[in-house]
């Protein structure tokens, strides 16, 4: 089985994110936040339950877990990112609170401590998928439930491949696409760690989602935020990133609706579920 890293990049760094990428994402990840609630109607959540959010970035989703699970139940969050895990702790929910932490190393958790654990448009970026599914199961009580969702590296968001046609035209760099999640994992893949991490009753869905971007520089920012300063477009110089951006705009007109520019967006999402 081969992880995706079509986009060449080594790995995916934690040290590029900024206060202001940090509040956009805050802002902006009203996309997340709405595919987000899908995953966890897929989850059939309780009052009371205690649920781990992998990659809880700036505490959206994980503040409408909380109301979900009520005061006896408890939402914990971790994050690589201090910035974000700052956002969310500043909210004070009651019942949820955020820690710095990667997917790969849960050892801040005991054994069969969770009901249910979800990563919600984290797990294309979680470099050790193995070893963190191998924890999320420790971490889980018998008969825990697990949701994510994974972007598919054979079926690309369309912004990202107008992204990436404005930076070959211009021969600035044919790799990259903005916000390219770099070790996105197709439907097959997905099932096969999962049953290999030991899950059963594992299901993998693709979801199609139709996105209205107001204007280009939304968009951008969008998806800077979410790639917490991880593509190549942050990286050029201004000069280039004056011209990508130009020709991103015109590739876009293409997208444009009375609405905004329609762009859809292509994630699998699946649920598993450790042995009782
Ligand atoms: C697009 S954001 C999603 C945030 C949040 N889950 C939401 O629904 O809005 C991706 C998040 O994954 C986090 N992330 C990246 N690599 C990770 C890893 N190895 N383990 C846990 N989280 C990771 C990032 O720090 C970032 O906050």
């Amino acid at each position: 089985m081969s992880q995706t890293t079509a986009f060449d990049r080594p790995s995916i760094s934690h040290s590029q994110d900024t206060p202001e990428l940090a509040a956009t994402y805050e802002e902006k990840s009203g996309y997340q936040f709405e595919h987000g609630k899908v995953l966890i109607a897929a989850l059939g959540l309780k009052r009371g339950d205690a649920v781990l959010d992998i990659g809880s970035g700036t505490g959206r989703l994980a503040g409408h877990v909380a109301e979900i699970v009520g005061p006896r139940g408890k939402v914990v969050g971790i994050d690589p990112l201090p910035l974000r895990v700052e956002i969310a702790n500043a909210k004070n929910i009651a019942n949820f609170e955020a820690h710095v932490g990667r997917a790969e190393d849960l050892s801040q958790f005991a054994d069969e401590s969770f009901d249910a654990v979800y990563l919600n448009s984290v797990f294309h970026w979680v470099e050790d998928k193995p070893r963190a599914l191998a924890e999320i199961k420790r971490a889980l009580k018998p008969a825990g439930r697990l949701g994510l969702n994974s972007a598919d590296p054979k079926k690309r968001h369309e912004s990202a491949v107008l992204s990436r046609e404005a930076l070959e035209d211009l021969g600035v760099d044919s790799a990259h696409g903005v916000a390219a999640p770099i070790l996105a994992v197709d439907p097959d893949e997905l099932r096969a760690l999962l049953a290999a991490a030991g899950f059963g009753e594992i299901e993998a869905v693709e979801h199609v989602f139709v996105d209205l971007h107001e204007d280009v520089d939304g968009l951008i920012a969008w998806s800077n935020s979410s790639s917490f300063g991880n593509n190549a477009i942050v990286r050029l110089s201004d000069e280039d990133r004056a011209r990508w951006r130009a020709a991103f705009a015109e590739k876009l007109e293409a997208k444009r609706t009375p609405d905004g520019y329609r762009l859809e967006r292509y994630l699998t999402f699946a649920t598993a579920t450790k042995p009782a």
